[in-house]
Order: C-alpha cells, then structure tokens, then sequence
C-alpha cells in the first residue's frame, strides 16, 4: 500500500512567528501519528526556524519553490541546496499559481524538478487544468501535456521519489472541490500515463496527491477514492486545528484499509 502524504502549502502566509508557533501546534498535535508523512511547506522566510522547530519531529519540512541553479547572479532566487541547509525534504514545483502569475512553463518545471532531485529533495510536481480547459473536455490533454513535458527524460529510477499532485486550477482557494469521483476519475488517467511511460512497478507505488479545497470535511470522500494517496491543502493548512484533522482522518481511514 502507497503510505499516504498531507501536505500543507502555506503560499505567503504567516512571518516567522506565526509560521513557528503553527508548526509547534501541528507538531504536537500529530507527534504520535505514523502512518501518514505529514509535510508543511512555509515561505522562504520561515523556513529556518521551522525547521529548527521540527527537528526530531514526524513532520517534513518542505519549500514552495527553488530555482535549477545552485549558485550564481540570480537575484532573488533560492537554490535546492539553500533549502536542504535549513531543513527542508520536499519541494514544490509548478503550483498552478507560479505557472499562472510567475511564468512558469514545463520546461522550467523540468529543470526544477531536476534540480531538486540533484540536490536530495522530493519534488512534489502540481499539474492541473483551468475551468476554460475542463469545460472544453481538454482536462487530460493538459494533464498529459504538462506530466510528459516536466518529466522529459528523466529514467524511472531517476524520479523515484517523485510526488506528483492534481490540482484543478477552478477548486484551488475556490471552496469549489473536485468531487471525489471527478478527481479519481484524472488520478486513474494520470497512473495509466504513467503505466505507459514507464514499468508498472512505477505507476503503481506513486503517491498522487489531491489539492483544491481540501477540507476536514471532504477528506474522508477523497481518500476512499482507490487512487488518490493524500492531499495538497492550502487554506485548511493554516489553522492547526483543520489541518490535524485531516492528517487525523486520513490516518484513521488507512488504518482501517490496512485491517
Ligand atoms: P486550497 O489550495 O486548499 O486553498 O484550495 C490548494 C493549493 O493551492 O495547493
């Protein structure tokens, strides 16, 4: 069984106090949960003391973004080895919203995501289509078009520990979730492109992660859902409270699965 990941984006929310004091609530509240990988991904700026927080916790430390380069004249750039210095696992790349307003492409997602492999960090990937696109039956032409793209060349063994998230551009801080069929519905199509890909053994064990308007109250109806191995929160990730729900409600439910 794929262990399933909660993950929460923070995008540009909380200063260093809050986000330390959010993480020391998180981290409390899930010290005794083992079987989902809990993740929280702060600004930049927060990242340090957070992650000085969480040390010998079960809660991973991720960024929200890096650049390809590990060094250099790139003003305003964070590398994938600045962000291991400070703690940080995971990262991730191409959310919906550095595509929309940052210009981000499938090319940079590319050299993003090798860039964070390079350097020992999970990238947790983001594709997903607009309404535009879903309404004119474009959702796996997307898809498959930003998952082929962003993955160009890159060996099974190479991409191991890649986390890939479905984030439907129209649910993401809209309130409006994908209903737990209409995300399984692409998460099934994103695990066959990948069975095509590349071997089975691959498509198979990847964690594919649900994000738009996740809620403690919609959870339960993703997680049944037999391809959909945890969520990319956003809003819901920043109240100690929601989010441990979530992390809570989803440990239970793959505890009972396992039975
Ligand atoms: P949301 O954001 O949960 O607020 O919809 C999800 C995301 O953007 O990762």
């Amino acid at each position: 069984m794929r262990k399933p990941i909660i993950a929460g984006n923070w995008k540009m929310y909380k200063d260093v106090n809050e986000a330390v004091e959010l993480a020391n609530g998180i981290k409390r509240s899930v010290f005794d949960v083992e079987n989902v990988e809990v993740v929280i991904c702060p600004p930049f700026t927060d990242l340090s003391d957070v992650g000085e927080m969480l040390t010998e916790s079960n809660v991973g430390l991720g960024a929200q973004n890096c650049y390809w380069k590990e060094e250099g004249a790139f003003t305003g750039e964070v590398s994938p080895g600045m962000l291991k210095s400070v703690g940080c696992g995971y990262v991730i790349i191409g959310h919906s919203e550095r595509r929309q307003y940052f210009g981000e492409t499938d090319e940079t997602v590319k050299d993003k995501i090798k860039a964070a492999i390079d350097s020992g960090l999970i990238p947790i990937m983001c594709v997903g289509e607009t309404l535009e696109e879903r309404e004119s039956g474009k959702t796996m032409e997307v898809v498959r078009r930003q998952i082929t793209g962003g993955l160009d060349g890159f060996s099974e063994e190479y991409l191991d520990s890649l986390i890939i998230a479905y984030e439907p551009v129209w649910a993401i801080g809209t309130g409006k979730t994908a209903t737990s069929q209409q995300a399984q519905e692409v998460h099934a199509e994103i695990r066959k492109l990948l069975a095509d890909l590349y071997p089975d053994t691959f498509a198979v064990s990847r964690r594919l992660l649900y994000g738009g308007s996740v809620k403690p109250d919609n959870i339960e109806n993703l997680m049944n859902e037999q391809d959909i191995d945890g969520g990319l929160i956003g809003g819901a990730s920043l109240k100690s409270e929601g989010f441990t729900d979530i992390i809570k409600a989803t440990s239970r439910l793959y505890a009972e699965k396992k039975d």
